[in-house]
């Protein structure tokens, strides 16, 4: 009895044995291999075990689930024609990398004369492409107690970039709380958008700002750019609404005092002389210098 159970396992194991064996088995050194843009790159696809010489091999490439060839007939076609090349046995080897290179790509090898006859294999690539010089934008002058906000965009990293604020070549740090220098700042930092908002803009906050995009493949900075904070002092403003008003008052006070006098009538009179006839009642009005002013104002209403 448990000679034929040893039998059977034996029997068994040779079987998985052998099927092992007439097996093709694909195996990579990375899933998910990266590279800067105009790198080259490899596509580690391995076989682990294979009976049959010659196995056919094709590579695909998925992007935006559709497929193309990248491999076939031992030919590099598509995107990747002069650009790539297969090492042995079956890795793909992309000599100059660009960003629409980023996809998933399936290695297949084909073995006709194994019992287990196909394997494939599917690599991620991700091309980093480094940050290109932010704009930024800072506005050039601010009063004390108003709000403020400081914008950095770029579009052409990938990954997506983060963003640093600096002010004097020194970093802004993300809570004004972590830093004595930065302890009573307002603003708020979003390293996601590039956005530095104050909410409140001191004296202290002026000075030259720069921002800094930054991914895995690179960094790109914007120019320097001067925020100044100035004072709206109240008391001297007050004073000088209050400086002019009391220059308007004499001005119409002089001007009073010298249509009482008679200096502009006398004028309005020489003038009357030669020109329009509506100008008479200026001439009515000094003429009868006691009635006058009332005269003058009743011919107004009429
Ligand atoms: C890589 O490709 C880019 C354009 O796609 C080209 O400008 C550059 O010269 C190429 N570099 C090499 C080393 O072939
Ligand atoms: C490929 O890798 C990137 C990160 O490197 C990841 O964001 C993406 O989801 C992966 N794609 C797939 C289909 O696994
Ligand atoms: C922050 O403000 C408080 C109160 O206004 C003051 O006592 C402190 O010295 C200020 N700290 C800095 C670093 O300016």
């Amino acid at each position: 009895m448990a000679l034929t159970r040893l039998a059977c396992l034996l029997a068994l194991l040779t079987v998985q044995c052998y099927v092992s064996i007439l097996a093709v088995i694909l195996k990579t050194a990375n899933p998910s291999p990266w590279a800067n843009e105009f790198d080259s790159i490899e596509l580690s696809c391995l076989i682990q075990s294979i009976s049959t010489t010659g196995p056919r091999i094709e590579w695909k490439k998925i992007k935006n689930a559709k497929t193309s060839y990248v491999y076939f007939e031992n030919k590099i076609s598509g995107d990747l024609e002069n650009r790539a090349k297969i090492r042995e046995p079956a890795t793909l080897v992309i000599l100059n990398a660009t960003r629409l290179d980023t996809a998933l790509y399936r290695c297949e090898v084909t073995a006709p004369e194994d019992s287990k006859n196909f394997d494939e294999i599917v690599i991620n690539l991700t091309i980093r492409v480094k940050p290109v010089t932010p704009r930024c934008s800072v506005p050039t002058s601010v009063p004390v107690g108003k709000s403020a906000e400081l914008t950095c965009v770029e579009n052409e990293g990938s990954p997506k970039s983060r963003y640093q604020w600096f002010r004097n070549k020194e970093e802004i740090p993300m809570d004004p709380k972590s830093s004595p220098k930065f302890f009573n700042s307002s603003y708020m930092l979003n390293g996601e958008t590039g956005v530095l908002k104050f909410s409140a803009v001191r004296k202290e906050d002026s000075g030259q700002y720069y921002c800094r995009a930054k991914n895995e493949a690179g960094v790109a900075e914007c120019h320097p750019q001067m925020m100044e904070v100035y004072d709206l002092n109240v008391v001297g403003i007050v004073l000088g609404v209050l400086v002019v008003v009391v220059v308007l008052l004499c001005i119409i006070v002089g001007i009073c005092c010298a249509y009482r006098r008679g200096f502009f009538a006398s004028e309005k009179q020489t003038g009357s002389n030669y020109k329009a006839p509506g100008k008479a009642d200026g001439v009515d009005y000094i003429r009868t210098d006691d009635e006058g002013d009332f005269k003058h104002k009743s011919s107004f209403v009429i």
